[in-house]
């Protein structure tokens, strides 16, 4: 049973806290400038955890400690600004904490009521999460110990369930449009086949998105596993129909029928990494039709950068939005876009359930009707 001493779970809010967990996302400060300016406007105090939960966990890490004082001042000028002002980590789950052992093992550990107290000594008195399935979960955890928390749901690849959509995700599709547009030339200059990898663990929502916009030939993601026979067949018609170049983008998580995800390492604590996806498969490509081949892999570059108009509003909405739940004594929900407004949601309906390209959906549809290949 949770202490009764904690102060993130009862009494009047006096000061709130931010946590920015796993991979960045484009809008992370934009959510950080309006959690601050609503809670100030509240007359609470705001702080920012450095790294996921580090700030709590290490705090003599940090040459200025673990929390970030966010005043007014602090968040001015960064609502445009990629990445997190208050740090981030995939490393530091504080359900699957990497403890190294005497031996030199890492093992696993739960260190949740560690956080709970910490939380509590630094008077805390509530939190907002932002992040993906990974930390929604934690939010998650921590509210059923009491901790008074509201969720914001980031993620560039868009796979979180009960929000219409997750910001990051347009500034990711626009700029990986906007590169795959650069690659046609290029393409055709050398009469090449471009293969594009975009990211997109589990879910193809940025390859299927930008690979229609940029109108590519083919678009591989994890949800429909591919057959390369296919593929193959599908560059080579293109061709034989007189077109000088081939556009393929694949997802990092997309895999051959009967294959696996290519999977370079997993560490405790952390996700399994992945990586080799396009060159996999633009090396089998380059086998199957005979055809100069190139691999761009965006990679990271999809997570950088200004936020777009439309992640910039959402991001500050969900920010003010989740100052708004906790005033009004909401806990253990999670914002949720639902044009034209935003409501709130279960976290453990959001934490746990992946949202998946459905493989009958409209735009997997469309790009059919437009002769595009799903490699199936
Ligand atoms: O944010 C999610 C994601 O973009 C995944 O698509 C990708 O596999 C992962 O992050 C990579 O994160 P990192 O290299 O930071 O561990």
């Amino acid at each position: 049973m949770p202490s009764k001493r904690t102060s993130a779970r009862r009494g009047s809010i006096r000061r709130i806290g931010i946590s920015t967990g796993g991979g960045d996302a484009p809008g992370l400060n934009a959510v950080i400038r309006a959690v601050a300016l609503s809670a100030h406007n509240h007359g609470w105090e705001a702080v920012g955890i450095r790294d996921g939960y580090n700030g709590i966990f290490l705090p003599d890490q940090y040459p200025d400690g673990g929390l970030i004082p966010l005043t007014p001042e602090r968040v001015r000028g960064i609502t445009h600004l990629g990445g997190t002002i208050i740090g981030t980590t995939n490393a530091g789950n504080p359900l699957k904490y990497p403890v190294r052992q005497r031996d030199g093992r890492l093992v696993e550990v739960d260190r949740c009521d560690e956080l709970v107290k910490g939380l509590a000594a630094a008077s805390i008195d509530a939190v907002v999460a932002v992040g993906g399935d990974g930390s929604l979960t934690i939010a998650n955890a921590l509210a059923k110990k009491g901790v008074r928390i509201v969720g914001v749901p980031k993620t560039i690849d868009n796979d979180l369930s009960r929000t219409v959509v997750t910001f990051g995700f347009d500034t990711a599709v626009s700029f990986a449009t906007e590169c795959i547009d650069r690659l046609h030339s290029t393409a055709a200059s050398h009469r090449r086949v471009m293969v594009v990898e975009v990211m997109g663990r589990y879910a193809g929502w940025i390859a299927l998105n930008a690979g229609v916009s940029s109108t590519a030939d083919v678009i591989l993601i994890p949800e429909i596993p591919y057959d390369l026979g296919t593929v193959v067949e599908k560059i080579q018609e293109r061709y034989a129909r007189g077109h000088s170049f081939a556009i393929v983008v694949v997802a990092e998580g997309a895999k051959p029928r009967g294959g696996r995800r290519a999977v370079v390492e997993k560490k405790a604590g952390q996700a399994e990494r992945l990586g080799g996806a396009g060159a996999r498969l633009a090396a089998d490509i380059a086998k199957g039709t005979g055809r100069d081949t190139r691999v761009v892999v965006l990679g990271h570059l999809l997570r950088g950068g200004t936020p777009t108009t439309f992640d910039r509003l959402i991001s500050l909405r969900f920010g003010a939005a989740a100052v708004r739940a906790l005033a009004a004594g909401r806990s253990g929900v999670m914002v949720a876009l639902d044009p034209p407004t935003v409501r709130y949601v279960p976290l453990v309906e959001a934490a746990h359930r992946m949202k998946l390209v459905p493989v009958d959906c409209d735009t997997v549809r469309t790009a059919r009707e437009l002769g595009i290949c799903m490699g199936d």
